[in-house]
């Protein structure tokens, strides 16, 4: 697998997403024996950065990967995310980046992945109640102490990603890129190029709609996040179907399939990319890796370019509130 650089960073340019190992679909939290195997999967073909947080489950993400790393904990660049949970507050969901929340979470996430060390350490939404310099230099401190190697933010905007980069230099921000997801390049892609910032893409498949097995919204069962998502539900989810079967016959031309494409789309658009998708099936992780060989044309990639843009917002109105602050 090809490598690329974060930064100062070192990672195979595909990652994997574990969240939906135990967290956010109709079926997370299954097959914990098979999400293991996939992560073990995962590090043979050459994956290092695998990603968690310790809102997803909440926590027994990060306690599965703490299980899966046993033995493999010096092979991958393990990154998690923090900011989710105020843990002297409100608990789960409730923004929270001041620094002895960041104090508490840490040592939570160290413990549950059974680790010394966080290879990076995300901001995984700006808290507008906490000014993003006293994140960063938690950040910074915990950095000089040795818990975390490389700070990054998630969905921060322009200007919270210059004044956080001002006091810890931000090695990635994580945002969700995608073919049908493409409101970073405008406002947020120039200004990690300038300060030579990397891009970890999240969601790259579209949370699976643009793999085209996504076919029906009466198959999201309770608690599967896609049920309440606009782009899933309704009229849109019929209009966006017709972006899933043009992937789709544009990976029949390539010879791949529809989620090697979109992955070898994003991996086209720069060395400073390394896309995380996610799965829990070995067979899945094995499709997906295979993407770091596939050499779209230039006119398949401007015809994926050139796609329909996706009906419907990617969040639901209060959680689209905490993007890109
Ligand atoms: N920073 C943030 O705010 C944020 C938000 C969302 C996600 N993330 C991170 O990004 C990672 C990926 O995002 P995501 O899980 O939302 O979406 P995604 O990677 O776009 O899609 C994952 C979905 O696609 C399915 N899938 C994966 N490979 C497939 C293939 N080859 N063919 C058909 N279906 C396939 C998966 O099902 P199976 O698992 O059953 O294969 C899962 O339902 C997460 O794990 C998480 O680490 C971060």
């Amino acid at each position: 697998m090809k490598h690329v650089k974060l930064r100062d960073l070192d990672v195979a340019r595909i990652g994997l997403g574990a969240m939906g190992m135990s967290h956010g679909f109709s079926d997370s939290g299954t097959d914990d024996a098979e999400s293991i195997r996939t992560v073990h999967r995962a590090i043979d073909l050459g994956i290092t950065l695998i990603d968690t947080a310790e809102i997803y489950g909440p926590y027994i993400n990060e306690e599965l990967l703490g299980r899966a790393l046993k033995g493999h904990r010096d092979q991958v660049v393990l990154a998690t995310k923090f900011g989710l949970v105020s843990h002297a507050g409100a608990g789960p969901w409730n923004l929270d980046s001041d620094p002895a929340n960041i104090r508490t979470a840490v040592e939570g996430s160290l413990k549950r992945l059974g680790t010394d060390h966080i290879d990076l350490y995300y901001q995984h939404r700006v808290d507008p109640g906490t000014p993003v310099e006293e994140t960063a230099g938690a950040v910074a401190d915990l950095i000089t102490e040795g818990k975390v190697r490389h700070f990054g933010l998630s969905e921060a905007g322009p200007d919270t990603i210059r004044r956080a980069h001002a006091v810890q230099p931000v090695t990635a921000v994580q945002s969700e890129y995608s073919l049908w997801t493409r409101g970073i390049e405008d406002r947020i892609l120039p200004v990690l190029r300038k300060l030579n910032i990397g891009l970890v893409p999240f969601s790259p498949l579209g949370h699976g709609f643009l793999t085209g097995t996504v076919r029906n919204e009466a198959d999201f069962k309770e608690g599967d996040f896609r049920r309440g998502n606009p782009r899933f539900t309704g009229e849109n989810f019929q209009c966006n179907m017709r972006i899933a079967d043009q992937v789709q016959t544009i990976a029949t031309d390539a010879d791949a399939t529809p989620a090697q494409v979109a992955i070898a789309w994003l991996l086209a658009q720069g060395d400073d990319i390394a896309p995380i998708p996610g799965t829990k099936r070995v067979h899945r992780v094995e499709e997906n890796t295979a993407a770091d060989h596939l050499q779209l044309t230039s006119e398949q990639l401007d015809r994926l370019s050139s796609l329909p843009p996706a009906a419907g917002d990617t969040h639901p109105e209060a959680a689209r509130r905490m993007l890109e602050r």
